[in-house]
């Protein structure tokens, strides 16, 4: 019986990703490691902790002892395990460089220790940095600009001196931006969505005018776990859907979709070290056979419904520390931008 560690998989990828496994039919035991910060959810995985096929381990991934207790018998490690929002890496990154660098460097040398077959780093984008025109392929340089991403960076550079250097059987995925159920209402997207439906501004950073290419969480998972099986160890794999669309067409869906008042739109100040634009060639995935299932206005009509249906789950998480962190984040801003002075 294979034996699967995924790390991170009570947050939004890794717990979709650990749903769409039990739902097949082969013989497995998933340990899922998590740490549960703010970002992690129990509820996530409701319905799914039979303690069966799938066990669960409160912890965290830079812990060298609870790895080695962990570890032994692993055939495969996903490691979803990260600080993720490039907002918070502004305020403070430290969590970013403790989680992504050293808790990276210290699942590898446990992987390499307990010889696990497979290494799977679900990377991002925003390692490469931003892009005027064209795609980027796995072959470009990375050029990260924030903290969180400089982070991820770090993590992707030990991931290939594990392979080069011992050996290790070590994969990279580097995905674009996901939205569906379940992501934390701090990104863009269930922001939007949940601001929109309690009736509160829709706060858009700088003119609107960034790009991004949005991908349905599901195909993500769906490439992730193809490159876990068929990807060629050492090399790295962009997934992308080719969706690329401005953040003020985006909460123009939302506000359409939700039936909110145009006037929550809200322009504030711009996040510093913005990326412009993000855009990935997904050749390389498409030749293992991936493809993607959802068109974005698919995706999102989806991802709409599915938090008009489940507002417990993000009101809960809303209600909690996220307040503190909501008023840091926008509170003077929005003031600000509601008198006119940084309105564009
Ligand atoms: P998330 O913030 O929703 O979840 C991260 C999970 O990691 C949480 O459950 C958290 O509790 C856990 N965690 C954090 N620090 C930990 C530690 N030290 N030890 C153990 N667990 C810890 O993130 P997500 O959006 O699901 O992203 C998952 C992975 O995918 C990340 O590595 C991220 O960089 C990458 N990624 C995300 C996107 C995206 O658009 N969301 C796109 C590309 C890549
Ligand atoms: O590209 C992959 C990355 O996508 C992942 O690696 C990250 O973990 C994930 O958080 C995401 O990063 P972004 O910075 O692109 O996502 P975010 O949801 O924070 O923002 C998306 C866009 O929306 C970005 O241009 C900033 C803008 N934005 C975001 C927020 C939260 C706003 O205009 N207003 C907001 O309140």
């Amino acid at each position: 019986m294979r034996k699967i560690l995924v790390t991170g998989g009570a947050g939004f990828i890794g717990s979709n990703f650990v749903k769409m496994l039990l739902k097949r039919k082969s013989r497995k035991h998933i340990i899922v490691l998590d740490k549960l910060t703010y970002a992690g959810n129990m509820r996530n995985l409701d319905g799914f902790m039979d303690g069966k096929d799938v066990e669960f381990v409160k912890g965290d991934i830079t812990s060298s002892k609870l790895l080695d207790n962990v570890i032994p018998g692993v055939d495969i490690i996903y490691n979803f395990a990260a600080e993720t929002h490039v907002d918070r890496s502004i305020l403070e990154g430290g969590s970013f460089v403790k989680t992504d660098v050293m808790g990276t460097y210290t699942l590898l040398q446990k992987a390499l220790k307990y010889k696990v077959a497979r290494f799977v780093q679900i990377s991002t984008d925003e390692v490469y940095g931003s892009i005027k025109k064209g795609k980027f392929s796995e072959k470009d340089p990375i050029e990260p600009n924030s903290p969180y991403s400089a982070s991820k960076s770090g993590a992707d550079l030990l991931v290939r001196a594990f392979y080069k250097t011992h050996g290790l059987p070590a994969v990279i995925t580097r995905s674009s931006n996901n939205y569906g159920p379940f992501q934390h209402p701090e990104k863009f997207i269930p922001l939007f969505i949940t601001n929109a439906l309690e009736g509160k501004p829709l706060p858009i950073y700088g003119d609107g005018r960034n790009v991004r290419d949005w991908i349905y969480v599901e195909d993500n998972c769906r490439a992730i776990d193809l490159v876990g099986r068929r990807g060629k160890v050492g090399q790295i794999y962009n997934i992308g859907a080719n969706e690329e669309k401005e953040n003020l067409y985006i909460a123009k869906k939302i506000i359409k979709f939700t039936g909110a008042n145009k006037d929550l739109l809200t322009f504030i100040s711009d996040r510093p070290g913005h990326d412009r634009r993000y855009a990935l060639c997904a050749r390389k995935i498409k030749s293992l056979g991936w493809k993607k299932e959802y068109t974005f206005s698919k995706g999102l009509v989806k991802t709409v419904k599915w938090y008009q249906e489940n507002r417990e789950w993000w009101q809960e998480i809303k209600s909690g520390s996220f307040k503190k962190y909501y008023s840091k984040m926008y509170g003077r801003r929005i003031a600000v931008s509601r008198e006119g002075k940084v309105r564009k």
